[in-house]
């Protein structure tokens, strides 16, 4: 399986992924699937420079089968830049086989050039594999946000998961063999620096 920074021509396949989990609900926050018009901007927002969109590629046929975005946590406070929010949808037919593993690997190997050393996602309490699955990437449970949301009338917890960056060097989470993603060479579509 290969990671590389999201194209244009992987936003059909994102949507298909994401509307799948919408469809499935308790897993996010929206109630409807979300159009095709919605990608594009979306794209357009997560410069790969600051908050790029990462996505993971099927072997052999070369489709997306999962993707992961940073984007700005409380965004235009400054004070906030160096921490991202993490987002990450994985095709059901393709959960339990590393992707999401591959994907956050990726994303902490780009996080020293990106200005990043804090992530953190925001998760649904009735969402136990993503709880499990932060877990298992080194998130700890950072805080509880009671009962902001509201599923077929019940309170819903939303969960904040963490975690810190170790800058890169000998010995680093980045360099550890765990997560042994190499960052790849610059992209000549999106210029994405140390990727
Ligand atoms: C959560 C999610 C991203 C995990 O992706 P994935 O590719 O299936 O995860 P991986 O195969 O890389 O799993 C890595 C480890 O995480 C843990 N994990 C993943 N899914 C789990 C589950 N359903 N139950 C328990 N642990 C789980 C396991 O420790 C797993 O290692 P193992 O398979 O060797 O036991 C995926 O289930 C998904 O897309 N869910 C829907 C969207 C979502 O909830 N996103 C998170 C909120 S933004």
């Amino acid at each position: 399986m290969e990671t590389r920074l999201a194209r244009p021509a992987d936003l059909p396949s994102i949507g298909r992924i994401t509307n799948a989990a919408i469809e499935r609900a308790g897993e996010t926050g929206f109630t409807a699937p979300l159009p095709a018009l919605h990608w594009e901007a979306w794209l357009e927002a997560h410069r790969p420079d600051r908050h790029p969109v990462i996505v993971a590629l099927n072997a052999t046929t070369e489709e997306v089968v999962g993707y992961l975005s940073l984007s700005p946590y409380r965004p235009g406070r400054g004070i906030l830049d160096r921490t991202a929010e993490v987002s990450i949808f994985i095709d059901a037919e393709h959960h339990r086989r590393g992707v999401g593993k591959a994907l956050i690997a990726h994303a902490l190997a780009l996080a020293p050039a990106l200005g990043l050393d804090r992530v953190l996602g925001i998760l649904l309490a009735t969402n136990r594999a993503s709880l499990a699955f932060f877990e298992r990437c080194g998130f700890s449970l950072w805080g509880t946000f009671p009962g902001v949301a509201r599923i077929e009338g019940a309170d819903v917890d939303h969960w904040i998961v963490g975690r810190a960056i170790e800058p890169p060097g000998p010995g680093s989470v980045a360099d550890s063999e765990d997560r042994g993603h190499t960052p790849p060479p610059s992209d000549p579509e999106t210029g994405a620096p140390g990727s």
